[in-house]
């Protein structure tokens, strides 16, 4: 069955560009919306939108730094100029860095917590008023299983994604009364560019290829796999449903059972 839950609707969708957000772009212009994305790196963000426009949806791009106010605020008004509706936020745009506690420096900690976090609420703040004013609207924060636990050497990650949990129960309270939800998603290891990245970095440390590091995270968790972008692109689609209206500061596990085992 073609699902077309989201037309007339205009999502907003953060780190568009690649991985989870840009599996969510094209899920909601799969679904009918209009797709505004946001992301830092253009080229990237340009193809996401072609892929959306590809799929029969609007679409339109902004380059946007999440961790710059003025930057989040202009995207917003693009969209709002074009559409006058904002119906679905997705918060995507996220980087990695981790190491040893005492090693951090301030400056890794900062960029990190900015972007992950800061970037979040930057994001939520500037939706928030449209969904307020609209009397609807689905805010959908993309934290990470490390904001429910934690591993050494990811002092600043597990931080902001815990913060963003905290931060999402929060902005669900003040939209509750006006008919908009918020909640997070807490994906496990999802094979992005992300993933890559970091296994390129890690696995020589660890003595294996970065193949061989992908299939020992991939065995961490009960499914013995890592997941694909889509998997965590229809959790988002749900949230942003009519099925979850009543379901509101929630950070759901979309991780193959790692946390809860
Ligand atoms: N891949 C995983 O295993 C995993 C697991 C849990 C949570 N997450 C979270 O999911 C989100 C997406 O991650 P991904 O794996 O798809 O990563 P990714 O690297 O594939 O994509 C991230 C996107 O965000 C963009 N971006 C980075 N900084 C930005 C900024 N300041 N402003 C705007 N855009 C910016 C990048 O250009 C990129 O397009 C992140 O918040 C990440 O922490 C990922």
């Amino acid at each position: 069955m073609e699902l077309k839950r989201f037309v007339g609707q205009v999502a907003l969708v953060t780190g568009a560009g690649s991985g989870i957000g840009q599996a969510c772009a094209l899920r909601f212009a799969q679904e009918g919306a209009r797709v505004a994305c946001l992301d830092v790196n253009d080229a990237a963000n340009e193809s996401a939108a072609a892929a959306c426009q590809a799929a029969e949806s609007e679409a339109i791009t902004a380059h946007c730094n999440v961790a710059d106010p003025d930057s989040v605020k202009a995207a917003v008004e693009a969209a709002m100029s074009k559409w006058g509706r904002v119906d679905i936020l997705v918060a995507a745009a996220g980087i990695y860095s981790g190491s040893p506690l005492v090693e951090v420096p301030l400056k890794q900690w900062q960029r990190l917590i900015d972007i992950n976090l800061t970037g979040v609420f930057l994001c939520n703040q500037a939706v928030a008023p449209i969904m307020m004013a609209q009397k609807s609207g689905s805010i959908i924060n993309i934290s990470s299983m490390a904001g429910k636990t934690s591993w050494p050497a990811s002092a600043e990650y597990s931080a902001s994604k815990s913060g963003v949990i905290g931060l999402t129960r929060s902005v669900a309270m003040e939209l509750a009364p006006y008919g908009a939800t918020a909640n997070a998603i807490c994906p496990g290891n999802t094979l992005t560019e992300m993933v890559k990245h970091v296994a390129s970095q890690v696995a020589p440390r660890d003595g294996v290829s970065p193949e061989e590091w992908l299939q020992l995270r991939a065995n961490d968790c009960p499914m013995k796999r890592m997941a694909e972008p889509w998997e965590i692109a229809g959790v988002a689609a749900f949230l942003a449903s009519p099925d979850s209206r009543y379901m509101t500061g929630q950070a759901l596990e979309v991780d193959g059972g790692m946390v809860m085992s």
